[in-house]
């Protein structure tokens, strides 16, 4: 395989406040290579997009803190770590070479600027065109996300378009920078479901067109099934499985991946109610030493209640943090421990 476009290592971030720190992401490791789309699942809170935020150091502040980790992206000028980039390294490649795509066009789009000029205004910023130059640009760009007529969109404002629309506005403003990365998250999830297929088709189009790597982050696995090549599966702040997409449907080793796709509702049972998981995400108030799916897990044994478990490879590019082996019933001995308080088998 080829080299990683970005490689993320150790990654925590946490949160502080009067009442204590919420460690939000809790050593996250992945990587992305050019071309691909890695998605990445989890419920509410999982730290999905506290995730992203950290790799452009979006993060909250003053509350919010990266606390570890290396986010290595290769760049045309050589790779940089962005966890140790100056504010203004990080505010090129923010937009540039990393382009985003939010859940909410409205949130992202400047309500008092016209469409055209925000595409401009960064074609300007991060491409260094002139006026005229960077018009006509603009125009290419919104034609190529499929907007129709973009000549007499362009002094539109936010708000005369529909939701699906000004999706494609913010999209056509993540590729004025020419990024080699987007970051999507959940940018379909305000969409209806119509207009959802048609945002996913496009994006890759726009992958196919120019070989973009893509992170999409989305809770919904019927969406990661539908655009990802490898898919990440966070829970508690910790990647507790990762897979091929085929992979991971066919053959999922977590008991928290078995029972989020135990979640999803079968097409030929559409009525029926979707199983939900018994129990609810931890608070992550303290450093967990434990796995934090224990509560809420089936298999689960003493071992897992004083040790946190470190990702296993257990196949092709298939790694999972479990000590159990759902799979055949046995314990896993060969599981690297992240965090521990005792354990003597
Ligand atoms: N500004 C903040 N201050 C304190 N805690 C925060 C802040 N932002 C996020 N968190 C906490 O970090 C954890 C991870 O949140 P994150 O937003 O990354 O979840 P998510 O997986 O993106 O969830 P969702 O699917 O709802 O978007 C949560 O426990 C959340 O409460
Ligand atoms: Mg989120």
């Amino acid at each position: 395989m080829s080299e990683p476009l970005l490689s993320v290592h150790g990654l925590v971030t946490t949160f502080h406040s009067d009442d204590g720190v919420v460690h939000a992401v809790n050593g996250v490791s992945f990587d992305v290579h050019p071309g691909e789309t890695l998605g990445v699942v989890g419920e509410s809170g999982s730290g999905k997009s506290v995730t992203m935020l950290s790799l452009v150091r979006l993060i909250p502040q003053p509350s919010g803190r990266i606390e570890a980790g290396i986010a290595r992206f290769h760049t045309d000028d050589g790779s940089v770590d962005l966890l140790d980039l100056s504010e203004e390294d990080v505010g090129a490649i923010r937009g540039g070479e990393i382009g985003f795509v939010f859940q909410d066009p409205a949130t992202s789009l400047n309500p008092v600027m016209t469409v055209g000029r925000q595409v401009t205004e960064s074609l300007r910023h991060h491409r260094r065109l002139r006026r005229r130059a960077a018009r006509a640009e603009a125009v290419d760009l919104l034609r190529s996300v499929g907007i129709a007529d973009p000549e007499n969109r362009f002094d539109d404002y936010p708000h005369q378009l529909s939701g699906g629309i000004r999706q494609r506005v913010v999209i056509a403003i993540a590729l004025a920078g020419n990024p080699s990365l987007i970051i999507a998250d959940e940018p379909t999830t305000a969409l209806d479901v119509t207009v959802q297929a048609q945002i996913m088709e496009l994006m890759k189009k726009l992958q196919a067109e120019r070989g973009l790597a893509i992170i999409w982050v989305s809770h919904d696995l019927a969406v990661v099934a539908g655009v990802a090549d490898r898919v990440l599966v966070l829970y508690g702040g910790t990647v507790v499985e990762t897979a091929p997409v085929d992979e991971l449907f066919a053959n999922p080793q977590h008991p928290y991946t078995r029972a989020l796709l135990a979640a999803v509702p079968s097409p030929d049972a559409a009525a029926e109610r979707p199983a939900p998981i018994p129990g609810t995400p931890p608070g992550f108030s303290e450093e967990p030493a434990s796995c934090p799916f224990a509560d809420r897990c089936r298999h689960v044994f003493d071992r897992c209640r004083l040790q946190r478990p470190g990702l296993t490879e257990i196949g092709p590019n298939h790694g999972v943090a479990c000590f159990w082996n759902v799979g055949d019933d046995r314990l896993r001995h060969d599981v690297p421990v992240v965090a521990s308080r005792e354990y003597v088998p």
